[in-house]
């Protein structure tokens, strides 16, 4: 069923050195504590979305509509207030192309502006924005002439990449020119296949927005099988990496990616294809960034014949799903190791409708993460996802990511007490374990 689609059925789909002069106020430690959101995911009315588009297609993949999504586009401001009075130290957010970019070529200003605002403010308050240029959405103009495989892709980015760094490079203090666009990639090897159903259903909403759109195409990158996808993705991430820098040489620029904690049991050769296939293409098209982004959250077991069950003393939460923090310490290392590259966690987080089960998640995850550290990977931050309960893709609003509930009818933000355990983790600098 749709509604019960969560982010791994979606995946079966389909600084140390770096300085960050704003952000040192007195004696501020450089790590990063940070909250993330992603434009579509809590804006709202993101209408020139490809995502958008699919959400209102019959078939449609998605368990609801995004709407009004939290009202961040008009609530930005005590958002990023939240993040602050947590005394976290850095806020991520992403900009929407298809907001900047409504039609082919034409590039508004004034959202230029609104999220150069959004720059501006978290400076103010003394926090590093972490900004993505691209959280999975595109313009639907985008998507309707082919996407990623359209030859000219890449350079449509390129384009979109410089602009935005024209309106705000001077205030960001890391770039990520996409969120994980690996992700899909990584679906042979998950224990969540997705049923021929959900298949047949992604096929229908796809062909229905590209009818929708006068189109014979329309390409979703987390939406079928994305290997055509990703030589266009690649080339993009150079393209849109060379245009960052070249507004602002000194900006920290990289790409996110999803990275499970992988773990072979029963020979290496799917450890070794699993790399192969969904990490090694991405950390070499960014031999030249500055960073990895990495985001967790599970592990994977591989077995000598396929994936396979987390074993048997393995803990479990209550709902049966494994309790597994310490994840983020094992991706967080490989990523390191076969980078060599300081490594910024960009997200990790739980579904967790009882906010206990994250207020013991997040101690546990930074410890794994400190542990890391202590044994020489550079880690430039912890950004944990995520500021809002927000729409969550194809489950809707469903799942409960964040430290924040939101009212679905007011848009009362209501901070968790989770919040408050993550918040005081960042002001003492760690956990001290
Ligand atoms: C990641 C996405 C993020 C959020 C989390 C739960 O794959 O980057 O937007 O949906 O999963």
């Amino acid at each position: 069923m749709a509604g019960m689609i969560d982010r791994r059925q979606a995946l079966a789909l389909g600084a140390a050195a770096i300085a960050t002069p704003a952000v040192a106020r007195g004696p501020r430690d450089p790590f990063l504590w940070g909250a993330a959101t992603a434009g579509h995911q809590v804006e709202g009315n993101n209408i020139n979305a490809d995502i958008w588009l699919l959400e209102q297609m019959k078939p449609t993949l998605f368990a609801e509509p995004s709407g009004d999504a939290c009202d961040s586009l008009h609530r930005w401001d005590e958002d990023v207030a939240i993040v602050e009075a947590l005394g976290l130290t850095a806020y991520r957010f992403s900009v929407e192309w298809a907001r900047i970019e409504p039609a082919e070529g034409q590039f508004s200003q004034a959202f230029l502006d609104h999220y150069a605002r959004i720059v501006d403010r978290c400076r103010a308050s003394g926090l590093a924005p972490v900004v993505t240029f691209n959280h999975f959405t595109t313009p639907r103009w985008f998507a309707a002439r082919g996407g990623w495989e359209a030859p000219d892709a890449p350079m449509l980015f390129a384009r979109y990449c410089d602009r935005v760094a024209r309106a705000m490079a001077h205030g960001i203090s890391h770039a990520l020119t996409f969120n994980e666009p690996n992700l899909s990639i990584g679906g042979p090897w998950s224990r969540f296949q997705p049923s021929a159903k959900m298949r047949a259903t992604t096929q229908a909403m796809i062909a229905a927005a590209a009818k929708a759109s006068g189109s014979d195409r329309f390409s979703l990158l987390n939406g079928g099988d994305p290997t055509p996808m990703i030589p266009g993705v690649l080339r993009a991430h150079r393209l849109g990496r060379a245009a960052i820098k070249a507004v602002r040489g000194d900006l920290p620029v990289g790409l996110s990616l999803a990275i499970s904690d992988d773990v072979s049991i029963g020979g290496d050769t799917l450890l070794a294809a699993k790399r192969r296939a969904s990490y090694e293409p991405f950390f070499e098209a960014g031999r030249d960034d500055d960073f990895v982004g990495v985001q967790t959250y599970e592990r994977t077991y591989l077995g000598a014949d396929g994936p396979a069950d987390a074993p048997k003393s393995t803990e479990r939460r209550a709902d049966g799903k494994p309790y597994e923090p310490g994840a983020i310490g094992g991706s967080v290392r490989y990523a390191h190791k076969a980078t060599g590259k300081p490594i910024l966690v960009t997200e990790n987080g739980i579904d967790a409708s009882d906010d206990r089960d994250r207020a013991r998640f997040i101690p546990d995850a930074v410890a794994a993460v400190e542990a890391a550290r202590r044994d020489g990977v550079p880690v430039l931050g912890y950004i944990h996802w995520s500021l809002l309960d927000n729409f969550e893709w194809f489950s809707g609003y469903k799942p409960r990511y964040g430290l924040v509930a939101v009212d679905r009818a007011t848009f009362k933000r209501t901070v968790k007490p989770s919040a408050h355990v993550f918040g005081a983790i960042a002001r003492a600098g760690g956990t001290k374990r």
